[in-house]
């Protein structure tokens, strides 16, 4: 090794240990602020925060075990992990959340779901529960019960064109729910949703109501042709924020939904099997106790989704990143997916609070255009509104999830598919991406790669 490039890896060491002992929690790539780890294998969305209490490293661990474990039928021997269905999507957090990251989307040969969940409204009530098949579709059942249904998912193709003649292909699902086990559905409204991978949830349940709420502009003042809406939710009157309609506020509300509508499991919260009337009749429903996951484990659960740690950004100052840095910000991309926002002072993770961090997300919802539309009202949000998903940790997901498949349903093969359906108040920002050259489409896609 000559002298000059020992010198220059002692320097990049030197760097290393500087970064790995969390100097510049306020550098750029420092995606998560305090909550940054410098990882880029198969466990990047999987590790706690740094600098966590022994305490709260035990809680970590408990609800990593409540979070990966299989639930099954009541009664059983498996303490405390019984109580699964009678009727649910899949049997732990994990199927859907695989390593901590992103379920498997559709493989559109018509298997069963293993990472994604379908809701569903009667076409003449949008937004309201199915009277026969409630708010959700479920795939699955425990031994001797009926599924609802089995959810056929098919691709159709759409062709584009660059403004420089190059051709593109889309692709996007065609949902038909099959074998209904509880007579037929009827015209109805579905919802096709890919499980999120979760890094950084106690930051952003961290955001004040007030933070969220002054970047809202519903009737587009400032003329950018973006205007971006708060979901105000009807119970509890916070604004929320999680899921990919900002439908929940708080990690505790969904991690509780989650137990009682993806896997069947009764809560403090929701202390009833969901069950429609007309299934509790004819549905046999196996107890694993009142509620089956009490609040301690519920609060073990939330505190995991809580500390899961952000990668920090990988290669920030190459300079085909920094370039698409600046083709995002000139694209206009930036005045949804905001670079930076501040938590409040509520969490109860001491190192949460008052921290800046670079989710890409003002955690509002925004008309994204007829293409991405599910078509069904979520609460406050309309069949056309999405809430701006944080692009942290995107850039891995095929590292931890062996999958480049992108936005709510998993349509998008790939980041650019991803850009290429946005519409609605986006469109002007497609449109920008669509104009550019070759060359710095690429390092716009070289930049979201390296979040
Ligand atoms: C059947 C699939 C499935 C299962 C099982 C599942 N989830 Fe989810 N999860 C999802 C989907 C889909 C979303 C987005 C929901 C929406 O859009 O309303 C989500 C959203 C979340 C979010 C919000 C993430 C964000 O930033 O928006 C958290 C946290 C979460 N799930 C935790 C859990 C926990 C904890 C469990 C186990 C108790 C669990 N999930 C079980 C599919 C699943
Ligand atoms: C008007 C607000 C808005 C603008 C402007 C915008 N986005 Fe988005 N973006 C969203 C929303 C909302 C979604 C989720 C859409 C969905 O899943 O259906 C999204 C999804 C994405 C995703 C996929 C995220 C995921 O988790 O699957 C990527 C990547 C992305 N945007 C990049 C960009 C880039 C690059 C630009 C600029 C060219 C841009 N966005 C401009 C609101 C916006």
């Amino acid at each position: 090794m000559s002298a000059v490039r020992r010198a220059a890896s002692a320097a990049a060491l030197a760097v290393g240990a500087m970064i790995a002992a969390g100097a510049a929690t306020d550098a750029p790539g420092r995606l998560g602020g305090p909550a940054t780890v410098d990882v880029d294998g198969t466990n990047a969305f999987s590790l706690p925060l740094p600098g966590l209490s022994r305490e709260d490293r035990r809680a970590f661990s408990v609800g990593n075990a409540l979070f990966r474990d299989n639930w099954v039928v009541a009664p059983a021997s498996a303490e405390g992990r019984d109580g699964l269905g009678p009727l649910f999507a899949a049997s732990s957090c994990s199927a859907c959340h695989a390593e901590d990251g992103r379920g498997l989307p559709p493989v559109g040969d018509g298997s069963a779901s293993a990472g994604w969940i379908v809701l569903v409204s009667p076409h003449a009530r949008d937004g309201e529960a199915h009277p026969v098949y409630g708010r959700q579709l479920q795939d699955h059942a425990v031994p001797g019960v009926r599924p609802e249904v089995r959810v056929r998912v098919d691709p159709v193709r759409e062709h584009g064109r660059y403004a420089d003649g190059t051709p593109f292909e889309l692709e996007r699902w065609k949902i038909s729910p099959e074998e209904p086990g509880y007579g037929p559905l009827g015209e109805v409204r579905l919802s096709l949703r890919v499980g999120p991978q979760l890094v950084g949830g106690g930051l952003l349940e961290a955001v004040d109501d007030a933070t969220i709420l002054a970047r809202e502009d519903p009737q587009d003042r400032d003329g950018d042709g973006i205007s971006g809406r708060a979901h105000r939710l009807a119970v509890g009157g916070r604004v929320g924020r999680f899921g990919w309609k900002a439908s929940q506020a708080t990690l505790e509300d969904q991690v509780q939904a989650a137990f009682s509508e993806d896997m069947g499991i009764t809560s403090p919260l929701f202390p009833a099997e969901v069950l429609t009337d007309s299934q509790s009749g004819s549905v046999r429903e196996p107890s694993g106790g009142s509620p089956e996951v009490d609040a301690h484990k519920v609060s073990r659960v939330a505190h995991y989704c809580r500390t899961l740690a952000v990668p920090a950004q990988r290669a920030p100052d190459d300079p085909r990143v920094a370039l698409g840095r600046q083709a995002f910000m000139r694209a206009g991309c930036a005045a949804c997916h905001v670079p930076e926002l501040r938590s409040g002072d509520t969490s109860p993770v001491a190192a949460l609070r008052g921290a800046v961090f670079r989710p890409f997300t003002d955690l509002l919802l925004h008309d994204m255009g007829e293409g991405l539309a599910d078509g069904r009202r979520d609460g406050d949000a309309s069949g056309r509104e999405w809430r701006t998903p944080p692009l942290w940790g995107i850039g891995l997901v095929p590292t931890v999830n062996g999958h480049s498949r992108y936005l709510h349903d998993g349509r998008a093969r790939s980041l650019e598919e991803a850009v290429l359906w946005h519409g609605g108040e986006a469109q002007r920002s497609r449109d920008a991406f669509v104009a550019m050259p070759e060359e710095e489409r690429r390092a716009l896609l070289a930049f979201l790669a390296s979040l």
